[in-house]
């Protein structure tokens, strides 16, 4: 199946210049969304994942269902504020100001490998952030998987030294 068929692109959207990937016409279509869930999870076979972190909010979206495809446990990354535990927090730069993401300090423990799943790779900010709490906590981030590359921003740059597969790729 050809993903990128299902993806909406919406010019303009959040701002003029932008043409926004929607994965919501995915989501709805019950043979594209089991699709892509069954592909992210072939690729972390014999991984022995025990953890999938999915970043706020549409990390949720993808990893939950591909952990519980490959039988992981899923750990929330959420923005600052949410989480009602004790928390870690990673403070990263953007182009304008910086951004907050928290994870729960007792959500993973030392050695336990970890899959980072989200739905789309830009600047790698936010999961090069995800990968610092995981490795703040002692897990070992084994495979970063994405729905969707916008490969003409390097992402990919940011999260060399990581193991990184997405599904579908856009240049421009
Ligand atoms: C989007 C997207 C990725 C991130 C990619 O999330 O879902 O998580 O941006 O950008 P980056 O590679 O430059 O970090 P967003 O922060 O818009 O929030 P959302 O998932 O809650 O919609
Ligand atoms: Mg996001």
């Amino acid at each position: 199946m050809d993903l990128s068929k299902k993806i909406r692109e919406v010019q303009d959207f959040p701002k003029e210049g932008i043409n926004f990937k929607d994965i919501t016409t995915l989501l709805q279509d019950k043979d594209a969304f089991q699709y892509m869930v069954n592909k992210l999870a072939q690729e972390l076979e014999d991984l022995e994942i025990d953890i999938v972190v999915g970043p706020e909010s549409r990390g949720f979206l993808v990893g939950a269902p591909v952990a519980y495809k490959i039988g992981a446990g899923f750990v929330p990354v959420r923005k600052p504020g949410k989480l009602p535990h004790e928390t870690m927090r990673y403070e990263y730069q953007l182009e304008y100001g910086s951004d907050v993401l928290e994870i729960h300090k007792d959500a993973i423990q030392p050695g336990q490998k970890v899959a980072i799943l989200d739905d789309l790779l830009a600047t790698g900010g936010t999961v090069l952030a995800t990968a610092k709490l995981i490795e703040a906590l002692g897990g070992e981030v084994v495979s970063i998987n994405f729905l969707i590359e916008l490969a003409f921003l390097k992402g990919r740059d940011v999260l060399k030294s990581y193991h990184v597969k997405t599904l579908v790729s856009y240049d421009a």
